[in-house]
């Protein structure tokens, strides 16, 4: 697997905003994340950058809920960024299908689409990523790029998610993730040997980039 730069920096968000800001700019295939973490890279990057409409939007997963849901990643995303921006193709996860047919609904969706130009990933405590959890049998999906899963973490809710295989073709990964809490997690994904308890330590640009942005109280072990 390919190596993880790790960045640390006061501003992780802004770091972040003008990753994005540079892909839509670029064009092509964006895989967004959820959780809370990444609400204000996408308000920056929507200043940094008004014109999407080169880009295809994407997101890497999604909880089983209606799009106006305050729990939905789709909806935080519209919020923070696409309501703000001049849009190109938006390819959401339909939470409220449930996650049996949300997970077929969007792998028809993703036609012939093998990998993205720059995903973006969140980081959960436990080390999640997407919602691939811990020690779980949808870390042994090889063949799918969209499955369900259950929630191990909040919010307890279904979730549609990427597979790891579809994860690893993108051509740049970028994680981001704040805050003290997550600090233990960071260490294990992005320093450690890659383990199933430790889902983001699996997930690695196959032929591509790699890259932890964590603010100073996240990436202090890791120094
Ligand atoms: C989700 C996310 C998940 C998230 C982490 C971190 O749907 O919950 O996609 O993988 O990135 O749980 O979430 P926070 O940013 O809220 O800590």
């Amino acid at each position: 697997m390919t190596d993880v730069e790790i960045v640390i920096d006061e501003h992780p968000a802004l770091v972040v905003a003008e990753m994005l800001a540079e892909a839509a700019r670029a064009g092509g295939n964006v895989a967004l994340t959820g959780g809370s973490t990444p609400r204000l890279a996408y308000e920056r990057a929507a200043e940094l950058q008004r014109d999407w409409t080169r880009v295809e939007l994407w997101w890497g997963d999604e909880r089983c809920v209606p799009p106006d849901d305050e729990r939905s990643n789709y909806g935080m995303a519209k919020a923070a960024l696409l309501d703000r921006v001049e849009l190109g193709p938006v390819h959401r996860m339909r939470g409220e299908l449930g996650k049996k047919q949300g997970a077929a609904e969007y792998d028809v969706e993703l036609g012939p689409l093998a990998r993205f130009d720059l995903l973006l990933l969140g980081l959960g405590k436990d080390g999640h990523v997407a919602s691939l959890f811990p020690d779980e049998p949808t870390l042994d999906e090889n063949e799918a790029r969209v499955i369900g899963a259950e929630a191990k973490l909040e919010p307890f809710v279904d979730r549609i998610t990427l597979t790891l295989p579809m994860l690893r073709a993108a051509r740049a990964v970028v994680f981001l993730a704040t805050g003290a809490d997550k600090a233990d997690a960071a260490v294990r994904a992005f320093a450690g040997e890659p383990s199933r308890a430790t889902p983001a330590s699996l997930v690695r640009a196959l032929e591509g980039t790699t890259t932890a942005v964590l603010d100073p109280a996240a990436g202090r072990n890791l120094v």
